[in-house]
C-alpha cells in the first residue's frame, strides 16, 4: 500500500461527550435500540461492542448534562435497553444488566460510591470473569431441570429448554433434589466454535461471525439437523434452600457442589479481594489469563460478596449496585475493508488476506488479518469497501468474521478470486478448502532459495538464480534445507555445471552452515522481518530453540516489535518448524555468537528484580509500588518542580490533589488549604525540612526509609 491507512477513532467511553442537539440524542437511542435487541436475539451483531458501549455512554452524559431532554423510556434506565425476544416465560426476578467501568480510576469511584450507600467499607469482594455469550435463567426442581429461559427484556424471556438440554455445565439432575434457579451464561468455547461452524457450513449455512452469535444462534435454534456444543457457567443463584445468609462465594460453591459449573469453577476462577488495590491485582492477573482461557470473557464482574452489603445497596430499575463490570478492551471492532491481497505461502497454499483501515482490537492496532480461505471468503460473501467484523482472539492473527452487510454501498462488486496460482501463473487445486498451486512448495522455491542464498543471508557463492533454477527443475531441491545434502555426481551431471564448479559449489554450501543464527533467519525470509529484524530477534534470544519456543509476548520483548507482528512471527516460525528442524538436523548453526542464552539472562533479570524489591526507595509501599505523595507549601532548597521530581527519584508518584488515597503529604511554608485537608482526613504529615533531609540522604547513597524522618 502505498498510503498509510487513517486509524479509525478509538471510542473512549470512559469519557463520553454529551451530545449537542435533541435530535441527535434520540437518534442515538433508535441506535441503541436496534443494536441492543440484535444482541439480545443474538441474531446479528448491528453494532459492536465497545461502540455500543461509547454509545451508551454518550446518552449517560447526555441526560446528566439536559436533564430536560431525557426520554422516559431511555436505554440508561430500563431494564431491556432496547428489548430482545420477549418469550412468554415470566423471571422471578427480573434479569438485571450491569454497569460498567474502563479504568481504574471509575472503579475506585464505583468502590467508594458503594461504600458511601452502605455507610461502611464494603465488607469484601468477590472477581469472576464476565463471560461473553447468552444470559440464561434455569429452573430446577427437586433437582431436575425444568425450565430454561433467555434474559429477554428483562422480565420475561423465550423458553428454551429443549435445545438447553445438551448444554455442558448445565445438568439434567442436580446432585440433591433441590428447588431452585441457577443464573448464568450460555457461550461457546474456542473449540466449539470452530466446530459449530465446521458443522454449520458443512450444512451449506455460513459460519458465525463470533462465539457469542454462534451461542445465541445455537440456543434459540429449533429443529437444527445438527447440535453444535454449547457451555453454561453459572454467576447467581436464586432461592437457594437454606441459602439466606449466605455470601455470593458460598452460594456459587453450594451449587458447584451441586454439579452446575460456575465462573468460579472455569479456567479464570472467582477470586476474594477486601480492597480495591487487591481488586485491580485481581482484575489485572484476570486480564493477561484473557488469551488463555479457551473462550471468550469480555470483562470481569466485581460483587459486593456480603448479603448484608448487597441487600443495603439494592438495585437501580437497570443494574444492581452491589456489582459492576470493568470491562476489557474488545476483541471484535468493526473497520473498513480496503483490499484482499492473494498470498502465496510456503507450501503453495494460496490464501486471501484483508487489508484494513487501521482499529484497535483488543487495544492493539490491527491493519490487517486472514480471511481464511476463498470458500469461506464467497460464503460470507466480503467484499472490498464493506463494513467488516475485525476479531482478535487470544495471540492469534485478527481475522475477518463477516461484513455489515446493511452498511454495504450499492454499487460494490463480488470479489472475484484468482484464476490462476499469481506468483506462477500455474493451475489452482481447489480440491480442498484451502486452495494450492499445484506446484505446491516448488511454486515459491527459486525465489526462496535465492532469498536463503543471498549476500546478506547465507551468503553462498556460486548459487545463482539459473542454479537454483536448474536445481529445482530437476528435483533435487525444494527447501533450503535440501542444499545441505546434494550430492556431488548429480550436481555435476546439471547443464553447464563442470566438475570444478560443483565441487567448489558444494564447498560454499558446506561452509555456510556456520554462518550466524542472524542470517539464517534472514534466509528463511519470515513475514514481517528483514535484515535488522532478524538481527534483532537473533541477539534477543540468542538461539533458535529460544526463539521458535518465544511465545508471542516474549516476541514483544525485542524493539520495534508490537503485538500484530510478534503473532506474524510466531506463526511464521511454526510455518516453517519443519524446515528448520532439517536444517538443525544437517547441521547448520542456529545459535548467535557472542550472546548469553536468552533463559540465563531472564533468570539473571529476574535475580536482579528480586533484589530490588528488597530495597525499596522511602516513598515505595511494600510491594514496591510508588505512594501517592502531594508536596505543598515550599521545601528548603527546592523549587516546586524539583520537589515534584524528588518525589518520583524517591519512589513516589507526585500528585496535586489531596484525597483519602493520598500516602504522605509533605507541608511546607505557605501550604494552604491542601494542609488542612491531610489533617482533617487524618493522612500521614511530613514537614518539608524532613523531606529534604530525606532526599539529602538518599542522594548521599545512605538507603533511608520513611519512618527515620
Ligand atoms: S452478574 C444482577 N456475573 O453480563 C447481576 N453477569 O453486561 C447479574 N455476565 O446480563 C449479572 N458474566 O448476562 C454477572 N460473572 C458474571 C457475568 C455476567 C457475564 C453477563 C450477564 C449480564 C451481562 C451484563
Amino acid at each position: 500500500m502505498s498510503t498509510q491507512p487513517e486509524i479509525a477513532p478509538v471510542v473512549d467511553a470512559a469519557h463520553a461527550e454529551p451530545f449537542d442537539a435533541a435530535e441527535h440524542y434520540h437518534a442515538a437511542i433508535e441506535q441503541i435500540r436496534a443494536a441492543a435487541s440484535a444482541y439480545y436475539q443474538g441474531t446479528d451483531l448491528a453494532m459492536d461492542d465497545a461502540t455500543y458501549d461509547a454509545l451508551l455512554a454518550r446518552l449517560t452524559a447526555t441526560e446528566s448534562a439536559q436533564p430536560s431532554w431525557v426520554a422516559a423510556d431511555s436505554p440508561t434506565e430500563v431494564v431491556a435497553a432496547g428489548g430482545g425476544v420477549v418469550g412468554d416465560v415470566e423471571h422471578s426476578t427480573p434479569m438485571l444488566s450491569l454497569a460498567n467501568v474502563f479504568d481504574e480510576e471509575e472503579l475506585r469511584t464505583w468502590a467508594a460510591r458503594l461504600d458511601k450507600v452502605l455507610g461502611r467499607p464494603a465488607a469484601g469482594y468477590t472477581v469472576e470473569p464476565k463471560i461473553d455469550g447468552m444470559a440464561i435463567a434455569a429452573r430446577y426442581v427437586d433437582g431436575e431441570l425444568v425450565q430454561v429461559a433467555t434474559r429477554g427484556d428483562g422480565r420475561a424471556g423465550e423458553d428454551v429448554t429443549a435445545q438447553a438440554r445438551s448444554v455442558a455445565g448445565l445438568p439434567a439432575a442436580l446432585g440433591r433434589p433441590v428447588t431452585v434457579e441457577v443464573r448464568g451464561e450460555v457461550f461457546m468455547t474456542d473449540e466449539d466454535f470452530a466446530r459449530a461452524n465446521e458443522l454449520r457450513t458443512g450444512h451449506g449455512g455460513a459460519p458465525f461471525a463470533n462465539p457469542r452469535n454462534a451461542a445465541a444462534g445455537t440456543l434459540r435454534a429449533q429443529d437444527r439437523a445438527y447440535v453444535a456444543p454449547l457451555s453454561f457457567l453459572a454467576y447467581a443463584v436464586h432461592d437457594l434452600p437454606d441459602g439466606e445468609g449466605l455470601t455470593h462465594s458460598a452460594a456459587m460453591a453450594a451449587i458447584a457442589e451441586l454439579g452446575v459449573s460456575t465462573t468460579g469453577g472455569s479456567a479464570a476462577g472467582m477470586a476474594s479481594c477486601t480492597t480495591v488495590d487487591e481488586l485491580v491485582a485481581a482484575i489485572t492477573g484476570l486480564g493477561t489469563l484473557r488469551d488463555k482461557l479457551g473462550f471468550d470473557i469480555d470483562g470481569v464482574v466485581i460483587k459486593a460478596d456480603s448479603p448484608a452489603d448487597r441487600d443495603a445497596a439494592g438495585s437501580s430499575s437497570r443494574a444492581p449496585r452491589w456489582a459492576i463490570a470493568y470491562k476489557f478492551p474488545a476483541d471484535t471492532r468493526t473497520s473498513k475493508l480496503l483490499g484482499i491481497d492473494v498470498q502465496v505461502g510456503r507450501t503453495g497454499v494460496i490464501t486471501p488476506v484483508a487489508v484494513i483501515q487501521a482499529v484497535q482490537v483488543g487495544g492493539v492496532t490491527v491493519t490487517s488479518a486472514t480471511l481464511h480461505n476463498f470458500d469461506d471468503l464467497v460464503r460470507r460473501d466480503v467484499r472490498v469497501g464493506d463494513t467488516v467484523f475485525v476479531r482478535r482472539a487470544g495471540e492469534v492473527i485478527p481475522e475477518i468474521t463477516g461484513a455489515k452487510l446493511d452498511e454495504r454501498a450499492e454499487d460494490s462488486v463480488p470479489f472475484e478470486a484468482p484464476s490462476h496460482c499469481p506468483r506462477c501463473g500455474g493451475e489452482i487445486d481447489r480440491s480442498q478448502k484451502r486452495w494450492r498451486c499445484v506446484q505446491g512448495r516448488a511454486c515459491g522455491a527459486t525465489e526462496s532459495l535465492a532469498y536463503f542464498a543471498a549476500r546478506d543471508s547465507m551468503d553462498i557463492e556460486g548459487l545463482g538464480d539459473k542454479v537454483i533454477r536448474a536445481l529445482v527443475t530437476a528435483g533435487m531441491v525444494t527447501d533450503p534445507a535440501d542444499l545441505y545434502s546434494l550430492d556431488l555426481e548429480a550436481v555435476t551431471q546439471l547443464d553447464r555445471m563442470g566438475a570444478t564448479s560443483a565441487t567448489k559449489l558444494l564447498a560454499n554450501i558446506e561452509g555456510s552452515k556456520t554462518q550466524a543464527l542472524s542470517r539464517v533467519l534472514t534466509g528463511l525470509g519470515v513475514r514481517m522481518t528483514g535484515r535488522s529484524m532478524s538481527r534483532r530477534l537473533a541477539r534477543h534470544f540468542a538461539s533458535m530453540e529460544a526463539l521458535c519456543t518465544a511465545t508471542v509476548e516474549q516476541l514483544q520483548e525485542v524493539e520495534a516489535v508490537g503485538p500484530e507482528r510478534a503473532a506474524t512471527i510466531a506463526a511464521e516460525l511454526a510455518d516453517l518448524a519443519p524446515v528448520i528442524a532439517k536444517l538443525t538436523e544437517r547441521g547448520i548453526n542456529m545459535l548467535e555468537p557472542g550472546v548469553v542464552p536468552y533463559a540465563e539472562r531472564m533468570a539473571a533479570a529476574a535475580d536482579a528484580a528480586a533484589v530490588a524489591i528488597g530495597e525499596l526507595l522511602p516513598l515505595q509501599k511494600p510491594d514496591g509500588a510508588p505512594m501517592t505523595v502531594v508536596v505543598t507549601g515550599s521545601v528548603p532548597g527546592l523549587t516546586r518542580n524539583e520537589g515534584n521530581e524528588a518525589v518520583e527519584k524517591l519512589g513516589g508518584k507526585s500528585s496535586g490533589s489531596v484525597s483519602k488515597r493520598t500516602d504522605l503529604v509533605v507541608v511546607g511554608d505557605g501550604a494552604g488549604s491542601k494542609a488542612a485537608k491531610a489533617e482533617e482526613l487524618g493522612l500521614r504529615i511530613m514537614p518539608s525540612d524532613r523531606f529534604a533531609a530525606l532526599l539529602a540522604a538518599h542522594e548521599a547513597g545512605d538507603s533511608p526509609t520513611l519512618d527515620n524522618f
